[in-house]
């Protein structure tokens, strides 16, 4: 399977978002990652339902819902309505992970797990199964524009493991510092999904830098 590229908005110019959106649509990129920070979970606070509405008005791809908020139970339902397509909680967030996850599914999203730097692989050994994407950060949540935390590169492999041996149908998702230069040793570890915010909206061409993401080779 391609990689598939998901670019964050939070590195978007806001006082644009609509040129941002008309952007990702016609680029080869194939979700919007969206990044929702609370202040309490994260040292930093986003945005919340307005953006999803301009989202879900004008966007023609997957909205892709990282929430990095406390209790995140407690907005599944908003966020269905507002668009969401995946939704990801943080395993650091989730008392009852396995309950958050069946309600994310029966509102009929995709579900998905974040994984903060320092948590090991191996928590997520009883619930794989019951996960259809494993978010790895590759940078401690809160912030676009991190450096890349090369032990990732384990974890993606230890991950990899993870799912075979339970037979699990599981994708993994990368997000945090994620550039031209480790995006094909990412696609190579196993990487199916790149999150990229910085290296896309920097770049004096966000539409051929999504095409050589989307195609490292
Ligand atoms: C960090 C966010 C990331 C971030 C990625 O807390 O979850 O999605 O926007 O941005 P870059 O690609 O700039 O590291
Ligand atoms: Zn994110």
């Amino acid at each position: 399977m391609p990689l598939l590229i998901a670019p964050s908005i939070l590195s978007a110019d806001f006082s644009n978002l609509k040129g941002a959106i008309d952007m990702i649509n016609k680029s080869e990129a194939d979700w919007f990652h969206v990044d929702v920070m609370d202040g309490s979970f994260v040292p930093n606070i986003s945005f919340g339902f307005p953006i999803m509405k301009a989202l879900k008005e004008h966007a023609t791809k997957l909205l892709d819902v990282h929430l990095m908020i406390v209790n995140p139970d407690r907005y599944i339902e908003d966020f269905k309505k507002a668009g969401a397509g995946l939704l990801t909680v943080h395993y650091e967030a989730c008392t009852h992970l396995h309950r958050t996850l069946h309600a994310i599914k029966h509102s009929g999203m995709k579900s998905g797990v974040a994984i903060n730097p320092h948590t090991p692989i191996n928590a997520l050994s009883d619930i794989i199964r019951d996960i259809d994407i494993v978010l790895v950060m590759s940078v401690n949540p809160g912030f676009g524009g991190q450096k890349f935390i090369q032990h990732t590169f384990d974890k993606i492999l230890k991950l990899k493991q993870l799912i075979i041996e339970n037979s699990a149908k599981t994708k993994i998702e990368v997000d945090g510092g994620v550039d031209l230069d480790n995006a094909l040793p990412l696609m190579r570890a196993g990487a199916d999904i790149l999150v990229a915010g910085n290296t896309i909206f920097t770049s004096p061409n966000p539409l051929e830098c999504i095409k050589f993401l989307k195609d490292p080779l």
